[in-house]
């Protein structure tokens, strides 16, 4: 029997901490039964306190009522155990610690216990879907779900289909997503980094290699983005909010994944990692956090030229359309919801002109001779073509 989103009532969360309670919250919230998964009393405690202090920020902001918030916490089940709370639940969201073989543990753990119709997911931010799916006799009912940080506040979640999923399934999730008030995008491979991280990637590449030759400061780097870019913070903020730990191990994936394109530059994140220097949550790391988020002075505006940070993240959003990983319109719709852009990659470069942005990064490929900066062979294409954007009616996008 086939297994459509209204048949779903009942939601397992493997994990319980920064991710995995938020993820919880917004099942319960839009009236899922869950279980929330954790191997330790103290640490579903912790998240159920944090569960309580989220909701009750929702209320004192009017976006639900006090018996909502009750009614959400009751709705959510904590377990240190599988048996006797899984096996008649609908789909599951894993967000533990990000490492293959606990996730695949927990999958064929899963798949063992629960009905044979239930959909299984993973949060992971780096590893394969398709090898989790393996790990279980129902591949076809496996995908990727990935939330943003705070799942109960960021709009977004990229669905990655493995290369087992099902259609059906893929459909299931991201019908879920929608039930549960979020914006679907498909990541129709598994890929490193799916959509939002590729991007991000190489941007913070481009602002780590240029502060790295001296050519800016992190400063300078961070004002031009936020206040002529309009992006919500600069690169080095984002990358101390995010965590440098992480920013520097989804860094390695990605050189592993897709080799000199994604060269980090080791001297920048490097050292601060070894010194403990993780940003916001370590209060040190490119800035200091400890009074609060970093100010960032107007004065340096114009130290960088922001039109770099966009040359990349065209670049990347090209050679996701070239590798058929996803569509121009889920690409600009992961940038903005997932990390705030004031627009997305494919209709910038529309309105800039796809001509404008293959001579910038040809000018910069022939300047650093980096890989980064190498045009994709999609914009080349559709240079030669006269596809240049909105001015040609057509570039990324098709227009009347
Ligand atoms: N933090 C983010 O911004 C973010 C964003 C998107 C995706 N992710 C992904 O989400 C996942 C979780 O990340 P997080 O930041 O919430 O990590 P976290 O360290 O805050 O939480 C992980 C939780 O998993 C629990 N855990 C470990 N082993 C377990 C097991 N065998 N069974 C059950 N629970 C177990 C831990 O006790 C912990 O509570 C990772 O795969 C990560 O890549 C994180």
């Amino acid at each position: 029997m086939g297994m459509g989103v209204e048949r779903i009532k009942k939601i397992v969360v493997v994990g319980a901490g920064t991710m995995g309670h938020g993820i919880a919250q917004v099942c319960a919230m839009r009236g899922f039964d869950v279980v929330l998964i954790d191997i330790k009393d103290e640490i579903l405690q912790k998240a159920l306190e944090k569960i309580k202090w989220s909701l009750s920020k929702f209320v004192e902001k009017r976006r639900i009522r006090e018996e909502d918030a009750e009614a959400t916490l009751a709705r959510i089940t904590p377990t240190t155990k599988y048996e006797g709370y899984v096996d008649d639940a609908d789909f599951a969201i894993e967000a533990v610690v990000e490492n293959l073989d606990i996730k695949k543990k927990i999958f064929a753990k899963l798949d063992e216990l629960m009905p044979e119709h239930a959909i299984l997911t993973s949060n992971t931010s780096t590893l394969s879907i398709t090898e989790m799916g393996r790990a279980t006799k129902r591949p076809d009912k496996v995908a990727g779900m990935h939330w943003f940080n705070p799942p109960q506040l960021m709009q977004l979640i990229e669905v990655i289909r493995g290369e087992d999923t099902s259609d059906e399934t893929l459909n299931t999730v991201v019908e879920l997503a929608k039930k549960l008030g979020k914006t679907p995008v498909i990541c129709k491979k598994d890929v490193r980094g799916f959509i939002v991280n590729r991007i991000l990637g190489n941007v913070f590449n481009e602002a780590f290699w240029t502060y790295y030759r001296g050519e800016a400061s992190k400063e300078g780097i961070d004002a031009t983005v936020k206040y002529s870019g309009g992006f919500p913070m600069g690169w080095f903020e984002l990358a101390d909010y995010v965590g440098l730990d992480i920013a520097y191990e989804v860094g390695k994936i990605m050189y592993e994944a897709y080799g000199e394109r994604f060269k980090p530059c080791p001297e920048v994140i490097e050292p601060l990692v070894k010194e403990g220097k993780l940003g916001q949550k370590t209060g040190q790391g490119f800035y200091d956090w400890t009074k609060g988020r970093p100010r960032i002075p107007f004065d340096k505006c114009d130290e960088y030229d922001v039109e770099r940070s966009w040359a990349v993240a065209v670049n990347e959003a090209a050679w996701l359309v070239y590798e058929d990983v996803a569509t121009p319109e889920d690409i600009d719709t992961a940038m903005k919801f997932g990390t705030g852009w004031p627009s997305g990659p494919c209709e910038y470069a529309d309105r800039k002109g796809l001509d404008t942005i293959l001579n910038k990064l040809k000018e910069l490929y022939e300047k650093y001779k980096m890989e980064m900066y190498k045009p994709c062979p999609l914009l080349e294409e559709y240079v030669a073509k006269g596809w240049t954007g909105r001015k040609a009616g057509r570039g990324f996008y098709t227009y009347k």
